[in-house]
Formats: structure tokens, C-alpha cells, sequence
């Protein structure tokens, strides 16, 4: 996913958009740019890589200017080439996009029937390219720009400035995100508030359809049908505070350690201030009245819901149809009047997801959304949706934010068992009394770390591994294998563990660590026995039960994490952080990048 900045005020603008792509970076890029204007015209400076590579050749070459652009690129059409960074310019204006031009290859192809040349192999550069040919042709730049945005096809946001106007950004919003910042004697754009937390906390949110005006002093936007129109401007809560790395050396540990407190927070503002019990008023879907639930989301998130698919059935006796966004999409699933769409997203912008969503309420599905993200386009197409409280997370791998997602899915799971009447008030009250513990247990789960450390040390050599769990527990392993895959490259599998004699067991031998998810569950015996299956062929099996567990089956393990006790409810929860930190300590020990892993970006808004 890209990243866009963009200010306009009295003050030098190159330190504050390096700045603000900085506070972009952890969405994913492979190369980034900065236009400004001067009385001299349109000046850039772009460089392939790292965000420091930009940041070197503004040293050696300074860009003066008090407005300008910035943006880091996630590549979709074109290599990540300094030719391909943006800001794409003509002599006439400068443009950085985030999101895909869909008719990008149609207006190329008439603009090259005007003789127009282009330098890049990017989408962007038709949006300068047919704004320049307007302006040649006698539109002014604000004329030229919609008639371009009219143009174009596709889900984007745009910031745009022009040569000879050093107090306008034209800002536009189709389908991707864009804030605007109301700063003093200065007005700022970006691709999300986290950019601007530095520079301002006022702060709002372009709606789609929306083009902007901003000059240092004021903003004018208009609506798709033209009409000029205001958006609310809030007091955002992102500090500059919460977007620092603090005394950690990546931002995936710090949101693991932060993971107690942010669970405190979500599961409070899950539960009634004076009754302590579930309650979630957003809930628009009537649990009593469907027949069937389908969720979908990508990813980790995907994973919460294969979790919650146990629950909701087991505790709330309702059949959940479950499948990834980018399947169900495309698997012209048969329509159900019974039926509700529950999506889950981090981001509550990957695109597979809300396109789902979108299908599914197409179909006339009620809707409901499972988001991290306020004023993201999932929270505001859905019917209802209930905000995670993780807070940013910047991370790529998500952390904070799967377990904050399980954990309104558990509450949502006993919100729909009361509805349908399948729980008993007493079984009601245990279980909700099991989520408050979470927090607690997580503080006592993270003081494995140091063991858990020392296990990686003897984990990172190995170039496969496999993980191992029944019940809610084979969701969990599919998620360890993912963490694990995603930031240190190693290749690892999650498999439920009764399925390893069906094909998988011909994989083990010494080279192959086992990670075996054994929570005090009711099918315990059963995963010890697939452990000793293991061991008996020379697999080398990492334990990670509690202390029963570890008493039962450490004769057949190599290593074991002893778990504080928790019911099998929350298990998911808690045994989340043991998987989260092996994966965080063996990618550092490979030296991976680890909040930027490679190839990854934060939030995947291109399908
Ligand atoms: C999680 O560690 C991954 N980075 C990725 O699978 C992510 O969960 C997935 O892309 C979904 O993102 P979302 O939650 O923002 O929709």
C-alpha cells in the first residue's frame, strides 16, 4: 500500500513530508519521492529502497519550497525503479497517487495520439500526463484536474500541486483513504493521521468522491456531485507518542508487550459499565433470527475467524460458513435470505476483504465489520461495526490486532449464545469471567520471553517447520506458521494435528522442529499422543501446554514452554504470544526485517 504526504504553509516543507513518509514507512514500500515549488517551477528528488536513501540525496541536494508533495511506493505496475517513484511531474504539475488507475493503459494510449511521451511504466503518470495536456489545451490547474479525475477509473487517493501556484494542493479520494490536517498557518494531507500526529491533531477524513482545495490558511472540498461540502474535523487520539517504537528495538515487540493493555482495553469496552456483561450495541445482525453466519477476511485476520467458527458453533450453535475474501468473492457462493457477513480486517482496507463485504451485501446480507482502524472504508460501508482498541499498529505482522479481534469475537460469540438462547446464565457469566483474566495472564504469558528466546536459538537454523493443534488450536497453528513464514522467511506449515498421519508425518525427522499447541483442553490426550507419533521418528517437538501438560509430555519434547492455566475458552488468546514471540526472536536472529518484511505491505488494497 503507498503512502502520501503533502503541506502547504510559511514553513520549509521537505524536513515535514520526510517526516511524515517516515511515519508512512511501516505500511510497505519499495521506493519513495518529494516534489515542491518553487518560483523556479516543479523540483523533485526520488530514490529507489529505503526511505534513508531519499533522505541522502536530500542532504547532498536540498529541496527548498514551503508546499509540496510526498509519497513511498508499494509497486504494482512497474519495477521499483527511482523512474517509477512518485511524484510523477510534467513541467506543469506534480501528482502522487496511492491506489490503481483501471483505465490507466486506455488514456495512455490516447494521450500517446497527442504525441505526449512518457518517462515511467506506472498508472500514476497518465493523471499527470492528461491534467498537463488540459492545461496545454487552456484549462486552468483546478479545471484540469477534474475534468482529469472524471476520467479516470479506479480506487485512489491523489495529492496534487502546480507549477506557479506555491499556496494550492488539489486533494481527491476514490476508494482509498485520505486525511486531511488543519495545522497553524499550514494545511497538510496523508494517507492516514498517524503522518500528520507530529504536526497536528485536527483532523479530518475526505469522504469518497471528495476534491479538495487546501491553501496554507484554508481548505474548500467538493463533493462527487460538486457540491461544495464540509467534513467533520476530530481531535485524532494518535500521539506522536503512540507511533514511537519507545524502549523497543521493532515495533512487532512493542505491540506484543502492549498486548495486556490493549486487551484491557477492547474486552472493557466490550461489557456493560454497570452490568459487566457482553454488550454490544452496534449489533445490528439478530443472531436469534439467522440460520447461518459466513465470515471472511485475509490473513491473520482470517484466522480470528476460523477461531470464532469454533466458538460460535460449539457455544452458540450457529453454523459459520468460513472462507478467505479473495475465494468466497469469486466462488459464487448460493445466496441465503438467513445468512449475515461478518468480515474481519486490521486495516479495514485490504481490498479483497471489502469486496467481499461488498458482494455480500449486494445479496442483501446484513453486514458487520471487525476493524482496528476508525474511518477506515470497511467501518464505513458495513451495517454496523465494533472498532478493536488495539490502536495503530505498525508492525506488519499482526499482533495486537488478531488477538484483539479474538477477543470481540469471543465477546460477540456470547452476545449471539444469549440471543439464541444456547447458554445457560451461569455458563454466561464463567465464560465472560474467563475473558477479563486475559489481560492478567497475558502479563504472565510475556515473562516467557526470555525462555522462549533461548528456544529460538536453536529454532532459526532449521529451514522447515511445522505446527501442531486440534480444536482451536489448528487455527492457531496455521497463524504460528504464518508469523513465522512472513518475518523470517523460513518455510512452516500449520496443520491440524490429527492430519500429520494422512501425509505430512513423512516429513519429520531431526531437522524439522515440531511446534505442538497442547492447551488443557478436552482434546489434550489426543495431541500428547500425536507428539509422541512425533518423537518416535526423531521429530524434535517444541511443547507449549501449561504445567499439566508439560508434566504429561515432556519426556517427548525437546523443548517446553510452560503456559500460565487458562480455561480452553480463552486458550487462543494466551497462546498466541508464545507463537507471536518465537517467530519475533528467530527473524531476529536472521537479521530479516522485521517490521518491514519483504515483499509485505501493511494493509493489501490492490487484488
Ligand atoms: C498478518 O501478520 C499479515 N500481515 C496479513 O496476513 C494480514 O493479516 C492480512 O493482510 C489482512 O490484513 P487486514 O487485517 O488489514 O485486513
Amino acid at each position: 500500500m503507498c503512502g502520501i504526504v503533502g503541506a502547504v504553509g510559511k514553513a520549509e516543507v521537505s524536513p515535514l513530508l520526510l517526516e511524515g513518509l517516515n511515519r508512512l514507512a511501516y505500511r510497505g514500500y519499495d521506493s519513495a519521492g518529494i516534489a515542491t515549488i518553487t518560483q523556479n517551477g516543479i523540483d523533485r528528488r526520488r530514490a529507489e529502497g529505503k526511505l534513508q536513501n531519499l533522505v541522502a540525496k536530500m542532504a547532498n541536494d536540498p529541496l527548498p519550497g514551503t508546499i509540496g508533495i510526498g509519497h513511498t511506493r508499494w509497486a504494482t505496475h512497474g519495477g521499483p525503479t527511482e523512474n517509477n517513484a512518485h511524484p510523477h511531474a510534467s513541467d506543469k504539475v506534480a501528482v502522487v497517487h496511492n491506489g490503481i488507475i483501471e483505465n490507466y493503459q486506455e488514456l495512455r494510449d490516447e494521450l500517446s495520439k497527442h504525441q505526449v511521451r512518457f518517462e515511467s511504466e506506472t498508472d500514476t503518470e497518465v493523471i499527470v500526463q492528461l491534467i498537463t495536456h488540459y492545461i496545454n489545451h487552456g484549462m486552468t490547474p483546478i479545471e484540469a484536474s477534474r475534468k482529469t479525475l472524471a476520467r479516470l477509473h479506479g480506487a485512489f487517493s491523489l495529492g496534487i500541486i502546480f507549477a506557479g501556484d506555491e499556496n494550492l494542493i488539489c486533494a481527491a479520494r476514490r476508494g482509498t483513504p485520505l486525511a486531511i490536517g488543519h495545522g497553524k498557518d499550514a494545511m497538510y494531507i496523508a494517507s492516514d493521521a498517524l503522518a500528520l500526529a507530529p504536526l497536528t491533531n485536527q483532523i479530518c477524513y475526505l469522504s469518497d468522491g471528495d476534491f479538495a482545495l487546501l491553501t496554507a490558511h484554508k481548505i474548500e472540498i467538493y463533493d462527487d456531485s460538486g457540491a461544495r461540502v464540509e467534513r467533520p474535523v476530530r481531535t485524532s487520539s494518535l500521539s506522536a507518542d503512540m507511533i514511537g517504537k519507545g524502549e523497543y528495538r521493532h515495533f512487532m515487540l512493542k505491540e506484543i508487550h502492549e498486548q495486556p493493555e490493549v486487551l484491557g482495553d477492547t474486552i472493557n469496552a466490550l461489557m456493560h459499565p454497570a452490568s459487566g456483561e457482553v454488550y454490544l450495541p452496534e449489533m445490528t445482525i439478530d443472531f436469534a433470527k439467522i440460520n447461518r453466519l459466513t465470515i471472511t477476511a485475509c490473513g491473520t485476520a482470517y484466522y480470528a475467524g476460523m477461531v470464532a467458527k469454533y466458538w460460535f458453533e460449539q457455544i452458540a450453535k450457529l453454523p459459520v460458513e468460513l472462507d478467505i475474501a479473495s475465494e468466497w468473492r469469486y466462488r459464487d457462493v448460493p445466496v441465503e435470505t438467513s445468512n449475515a457477513m461478518l468480515v474481519i480486517s486490521q486495516s479495514g482496507e485490504t481490498l479483497d476483504t471489502l469486496e467481499a463485504l461488498r458482494l455480500a451485501k449486494k445479496n442483501g446480507y446484513p453486514s458487520f465489520a471487525i476493524i482496528n482502524v476508525p474511518e477506515s472504508t470497511m467501518a464505513r460501508e458495513a451495517d454496523a461495526t465494533v472498532f478493536t482498541k488495539a490502536g495503530p499498529e505498525i508492525g506488519v505482522a499482526s499482533t495486537k490486532a488478531f488477538t484483539t479481534q479474538l477477543a470481540t469475537l469471543a465477546a460477540l460469540t456470547l452476545h449471539a449464545a444469549k440471543l439464541r438462547g444456547t447458554i445457560t446464565a451461569d455458563n454466561l457469566r464463567a465464560l465472560t469471567a474467563h475473558l477479563r483474566e486475559i489481560p492478567a495472564l497475558m502479563a504472565e504469558a510475556l515473562r516467557l520471553e526470555k525462555e522462549i528466546k533461548l528456544i529460538a536459538t536453536d529454532i532459526h537454523t532449521a529451514r522447515d517447520v511445522l505446527y501442531l493443534g486440534r480444536g482451536t488450536m489448528f487455527p492457531m497453528a496455521m497463524e504460528g506458521a504464518l508469523k513465522l513464514k512472513e518475518i523470517s522467511y523460513i518455510h512452516a506449515e500449520g496443520y491440524a494435528a490429527g492430519e500429520m498421519k494422512h501425509g505430512p508425518i513423512a516429513l519429520i525427522d531431526e531437522d524439522v522442529p515440531v511446534i505442538l499447541l497442547a492447551p488443557p483442553d478436552a482434546l489434550l490426550d489426543k495431541t500428547l499422543a500425536n507428539m509422541q507419533e512425533v518423537a518416535a521418528r526423531g521429530g524434535k517437538v517444541l511443547l507449549i501446554s501449561d504445567s499439566k501438560g508439560c508434566t504429561r509430555g515432556k519426556r517427548n519434547a525437546a523443548w517446553a514452554i510452560e503456559m500460565p492455566a487458562c480455561d480452553p475458552f480463552i486458550a487462543p488468546l494466551l497462546y498466541a504470544l508464545p507463537i507471536q514471540l518465537l517467530a519475533y526472536h528467530i527473524a531476529v536472529l536472521k537479521g530479516t526485517d522485521v517490521d518491514q518484511p519483504r515483499n509485505l505491505a501493511k494493509a493489501v488494497t490492490v487484488e
